[in-house]
């Protein structure tokens, strides 16, 4: 019996149930009587249609049109209860509000600032290396020729650590507190005990001192430190590295200046000034007068850092240099307080975003 016209029709009004849940309001009371409607509709037409069949056919056809029945007027509803939800209108919305604004990922201007200045010395063969934060009496200030007695060690309002160092620190030969690294010059020392010359390194990373925060410094601050190490390194190649950099860095019309100073660890030491980057070395507030911008502390190896790293200082030299890429990123952007390179603000960071 199936294939009686009857089954082609409830086949038929199988496919429309789907239908249903598309439907629109006006679509939905249309297919409402077209299926169910008591005079022309399909299933009632199905349902008269049974007094011609023979008595299994009846019940069959029967029962699947009472299924269909029940599925139809199931879908009817739950589309009805969907479109009685209240839809949003061109009313209620506030067409003219800004978006929402998108944050979009972006380099911190420091970190940006330090990989470009490995970058440039990587240029003249300089590799980047790292090395710990919390260090040991003896690399931040021992081997580095700052005797723990000496009033330099006391200068860099060091912050310690809980415990000791398992090795032993200096003339003592007893175990050194443990600290968290004042500079990033220990890595001088780990570097040259570790690997004969030549050496051509530098080391970006966090240092820490007890200073105040405020607009020109901060308890915990990014250096970069760079040591070279080789035969006949001589002070013409420190000063053409530096000024080397400088240009590059900075742009190639800028002055370098190498102002005499004092460092342990090197001999002769010099502070490197490059003319302020404001007032193009007329003189302004920033460089209080003086038409230049210190940048870094460097020098020639003190033959003192090298015996007590285990390098042969009769036949080795070298140069080394430590800067500030926080300060080097303000005298870029003119920014004027060192902490909003701390804050996370984002309508200052923001603007760095490319
Ligand atoms: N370590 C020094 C500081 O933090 C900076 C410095 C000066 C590093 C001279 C050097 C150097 O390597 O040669 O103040």
């Amino acid at each position: 019996m199936p294939d009686h016209p009857l089954y082609q029709q409830l086949d038929e009004l199988a496919k429309a149930v789907d239908t249903i849940a598309l439907a629109d309001e006006a679509e939905l009371a249309e297919l409402r009587t077209q299926l169910l409607g008591r005079k022309s509709g399909k299933l009632t037409h199905i349902l008269r249609g049974l007094r011609d069949l023979d008595s299994d056919a009846r019940r069959d056809v029967g029962q699947r049109a009472n299924r269909l029945k029940q599925q139809i007027e199931a879908a009817i509803a739950a589309r009805e209860e969907a479109l009685a939800v209240p839809r949003m209108t061109a009313s209620d919305v506030d067409l003219s509000m800004a978006g929402r604004r998108q944050w979009q990922g972006a380099i911190h201007p420091v970190t940006a600032v330090v990989d470009e200045i490995c970058d440039i010395f990587r240029e003249i063969g300089f590799t980047r290396v790292t090395g710990p934060e919390a260090e040991t009496e003896e690399y931040n200030f021992v081997k580095l020729n700052i005797p723990l007695d000496h009033p330099a060690a006391d200068e860099h309002d060091t912050f310690f650590l809980d415990g000791q160092a398992k090795q032993p620190c200096g003339e003592w030969k007893a175990p050194g507190r443990l600290l968290l690294r004042t500079h990033t010059s220990p890595m001088q020392a780990r570097t040259m005990e570790r690997y004969q010359p030549p050496i051509r390194i530098v080391v970006p990373g966090q240092a820490y001192r007890r200073d105040p925060f405020d607009p020109s410094h901060s308890p915990a601050f990014e250096q970069i430190e760079g040591l070279v190490v080789d035969d006949g390194v001589s002070f013409v190649d420190f000063k053409a590295g530096i000024d080397f950099f400088v240009k590059r860095f900075f742009s190639p019309e800028t002055e370098v200046r190498f102002r005499p100073s004092f460092f342990p660890f090197t001999e002769p030491s010099a502070e490197v000034d490059v003319q302020c980057q404001l007032c193009r070395g007329s003189g302004c507030s920033t460089c209080k007068q003086t038409g230049f911008l210190e940048i870094m502390g460097a020098g020639m190896v003190h033959p003192a850092v090298f015996e007590r790293c285990g390098i042969d200082a009769e036949r080795y030299t070298g140069y080394a240099f430590g800067m500030g890429p926080h300060r080097i990123t303000m005298l870029r952007h003119g920014i004027p307080d060192i902490r909003m390179l701390y804050l996370n603000d984002m309508r200052f960071l923001g603007q760095f975003a490319l």
